[in-house]
């Protein structure tokens, strides 16, 4: 393929990438997203194995047949709640991508086209070396972060003295072996960046605390997709390079939109500390009572509702409780009650982790309203429905300066008449902050694992 035309059809490809990110970012146009992404790789695909350079058809079809197995595998066996850790995996391989290919055009630079061993432009060394650090690090990141998600290690944040002097010392050591690295292009300089930088990646990640992965996972995203830019680079490949920027870019934005959506700054989130494995339980709140329903209750009380607001969260993905909701929904709808779903942005562990429930359970699109459309419908709203959430309904982000969700916006459930929590105990959740809420008079707690509930008041409605 002639290079004129490559980068025509490395263009095409990148615009159906951009379309790809525009169609994935709403439920109704997911797919199509989808279906633009895929044809965009497969353009990609067939350009580089259309290239000259190809020197291995039969190498490349193995590792293809292999990859592509594995990759067919786990998404058909993936559970929903364990995609934050599956997208952590898949990024250590970018990065360690980006280290193999980095190292074999510093060893052999003449195939790559730019110069000969311990003679290559300065440029290209940049690339290269930023390359192989992000990548390095991105590597060994992402590993810790799948370690924590997955239960392997313990969520909690490994901090010890001195710690952010050190990850600094080590941060600059890293900037000084790459200028180092471009006046003397030593083998031995090249594997000190590989080797410094797989021991930042894993000082980086473990203060962080294990419920703090999501954005740093993101984070990660950010930095495979910088890893892949430099490479692209070095292999003069343009949708490598517009795709790593495109990734890079957006990464770093989501990061932003959820340190935004809980009201902490990045700065905290990466410095770490915050969000371990235990929350602040009940212990806290001293002897105080709380009004006890069953789900006869829970049914009766929606049966003479006219409106219910039903408010998902996280404990709703761990009970994978979403079509025994919808059943219930359904009954309710059934009986004329008009019923939708409020979404918080940060409910649940990941970007979307509702929305994606929710369609699973083919609960329509239009019954599920954003934080901004639906918040003023809570006053007229006879029943707040709480399933698995607890954070994002929590007053004290509105009324408490000492907390450490002080600012997040919250949905107001509290307005409701009637609001009924399900949850299995009174413990906090992610931020690890006590909730008034369960205390007020107009709530009433239904303690079960929510799917069950959900079970037993689609009995009751019966
Ligand atoms: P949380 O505040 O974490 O509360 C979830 C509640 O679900 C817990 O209090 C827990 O109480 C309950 N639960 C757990 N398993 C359950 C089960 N099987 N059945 C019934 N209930 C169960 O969740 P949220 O309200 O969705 O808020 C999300 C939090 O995660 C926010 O603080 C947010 O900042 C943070 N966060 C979100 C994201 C994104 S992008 N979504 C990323 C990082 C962090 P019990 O133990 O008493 O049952």
């Amino acid at each position: 393929m002639s290079a004129n035309l490559s980068a025509i059809a490395y263009l095409v490809a990148s615009i159906l990438f951009i379309m790809a990110l525009r169609g994935l970012s709403s439920p109704e146009t997911a797919r199509n997203g989808n279906i633009f992404g895929v044809s965009g790789m497969v353009i990609a695909i067939a350009t580089t194995l259309a290239s000259p350079g190809v020197l291995s058809y039969e190498l490349i079809l193995v590792g293809m047949t292999i990859g592509a197995g594995i990759g067919t595998i786990i998404a058909r066996k993936i559970e929903m709640t364990a995609l934050p850790q599956l997208v952590a995996a898949f990024h250590s391989l970018v990065g360690l991508a980006a280290v193999f290919v980095a190292s074999a055009a510093f060893h052999n630079p003449a195939a790559y086209g730019i110069g000969s061993f311990q003679n290559i432009p300065v440029p290209s060394l940049i690339e290269m070396s930023l390359g192989t650090a992000i990548g390095a690090l991105t590597f060994t990141g992402s590993i810790i972060a799948f370690g924590k998600l997955q239960g392997i290690m313990s969520g909690a944040p490994i901090v010890f003295p001195k710690q952010h002097a050190l990850n600094a010392v080590l941060g600059i050591l890293l900037i000084v072996l790459v200028v180092m690295i471009c006046r003397d292009q030593s083998v031995t300089l090249y594997w000190a960046i590989v080797a410094l930088s797989l021991i930042l990646g894993i000082l980086i990640i473990i203060p962080i605390g294990g419920a703090d992965m999501p954005v740093v996972i993101s984070m990660l995203n950010s930095y495979s997709g910088w890893a892949a830019c430099g490479i692209g680079f070095t292999l003069s490949n343009p949708a490598l390079i517009i795709v790593g920027a495109l990734v890079g870019s957006s990464g770093a934005i989501l990061s932003y939109i959820m340190c935004k959506g809980m009201n902490r700054s990045f700065i905290s989130v990466i410095l770490g500390g915050f969000g371990g494995e235990t929350a602040a339980t009940a212990d806290t709140m001293g002897e105080r009572s709380v009004r006890n329903g069953s789900a006869e209750d829970a049914a009766f009380i929606m049966k003479n509702a006219a409106n219910v607001i039903i408010v998902p969260g996280y404990g709703m993905a761990v009970a994978q409780a979403q079509h025994a909701l919808r059943e219930m929904a359904d009954m309710l709808k059934a009986q004329n009650i008009n019923v939708r779903y409020a979404i918080h942005p940060v409910a649940g562990r990941m970007p979307g982790h509702m929305n994606v429930l929710l369609a699973e359970a083919n609960v329509p699109y239009d019954e599920v309203l954003e934080l901004d459309e639906i918040n003023r419908d809570f006053p007229s709203t006879d029943v707040a429905f709480v399933i698995g959430a607890n954070d994002v309904t929590n007053p004290a982000a509105k009324t408490d300066p000492s907390s450490a969700i002080y600012g997040m916006p919250i949905l107001d459930v509290e307005r409701a008449a009637t609001v009924l929590f399900i949850k299995r105990s009174l413990a906090s959740g992610y931020a690890g902050v006590d909730n008034e809420l369960f205390f007020r008079d107009n709530t009433m707690m239904l303690f079960a694992d929510a799917k069950k509930m959900c079970e037993d008041i689609v009995k009751a409605l019966e």
